[in-house]
């Protein structure tokens, strides 16, 4: 077994190796943060993966934020830090599921949620992440939008927008699960705090908050208040930046339960191992990357 510092080293030396770049999502290890290039929520880490200068993008989260980059990036090789690290909420819904709904729903625009695979967004007319929902629904052509597979961020948006939405009953067990008496119990232990939530919580959640913000826009949102201390309904990972960015202000979690199992996959053990061993080598069939693209594209145009 290496210890930290002989992983830390060879994590730099692979790095020149690959001439790989290291991008990681708000909810990896403090650790796997601290060692990448670029840390961000998904809108972040979208954007970022145009500006890539390297042969090789190594993505620390789950796998449909690798199968963005790869997405945007056919010419770059991807690598996902832990390969069986995925998303159940993308999971949810499957390319059947997703034909029936829009035969169903002739008539709307199919907005699909970042969170979701390639062959999804392949067959949707846009993508957009927690941060920018609203402005994507709000520039879609139909009035009528089916949203998916998150119900919990897709009915946030609705109660933003004029448009109607039609949402697909998909959740991420680790936001559906927040209740709101456990809200109610955190806001009587800190009661000078400010809530921030993310919209994949439930509508029950959002309305006891102060503000429903992707896992970058708390970060932006702490820094700038004038408020000392913050209760955080999101994954417990982002805590790590909230607590670096702001070291006099306190951020309390709504409860204990506030982790990511597939995000919390990636150490620096499986880094080193996918960097060492050039695997877990993400790729999409062109046929379906290139559907796919149009709808990534299409949100980071506007
Ligand atoms: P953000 O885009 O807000 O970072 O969220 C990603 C995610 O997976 C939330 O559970
Ligand atoms: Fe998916 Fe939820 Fe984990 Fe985010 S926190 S990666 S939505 S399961």
């Amino acid at each position: 077994m290496r210890n930290l510092k002989q992983l830390k080293e060879e994590i730099a030396e692979l790095k020149q190796e690959l001439r790989a770049i290291i991008i990681a999502h708000n909810y990896q290890r403090p650790e796997v943060q601290d060692i990448a290039d670029f840390v961000g929520d998904s809108l972040e880490l979208s954007r970022q993966c145009t500006e890539v200068n390297a042969r090789t993008i190594v993505f620390c989260g789950v796998r449909f934020m690798a199968e963005t980059a790869a997405i945007l990036n056919p010419d770059r090789t991807v690598l996902l830090s832990e390969g069986s690290a995925g998303c159940p909420l993308a999971d949810m819904i499957s390319i059947d599921a997703l034909r029936e709904w829009k035969q169903r729903c002739p008539g709307a625009s199919v907005v699909c949620y970042v969170n979701s695979s390639a062959e999804i967004k392949a067959e949707s007319n846009i993508c957009c992440t927690s941060a920018n929902g609203v402005r994507v629904v709000d520039s879609v052509a139909n009035d009528d939008v089916l949203f998916v597979p998150d119900q919990n961020l897709g009915h946030y948006v609705s109660t933003q927008t004029k448009k109607r939405l039609i949402l697909y009953p998909g959740f991420c067990y680790v936001h559906h699960r927040l209740k709101p008496a456990q809200v109610k119990l955190a806001k009587r232990l800190h009661p000078e705090a400010q809530v921030l939530v993310h919209p994949e919580c439930t509508p029950e959640v959002i309305a006891l908050a102060d503000a429903a913000l992707s896992t970058s826009q708390m970060l932006h949102y702490a820094k700038a208040s004038s408020h000392n201390s913050f209760i955080i309904g999101t994954e417990e990972g982002i805590l790590h930046r909230l607590r670096q960015e702001n070291p006099d202000k306190s951020f309390y979690l709504i409860s204990n339960g506030q982790i990511c199992t597939e995000m919390k996959k990636t150490t620096l053990e499986t880094l080193a191992r996918t960097m060492r061993l050039r695997q877990n080598i993400v790729t999409v069939p062109e046929e379906v990357r290139v559907k796919a693209k149009q709808a990534v594209d299409q949100m980071l145009a506007i």
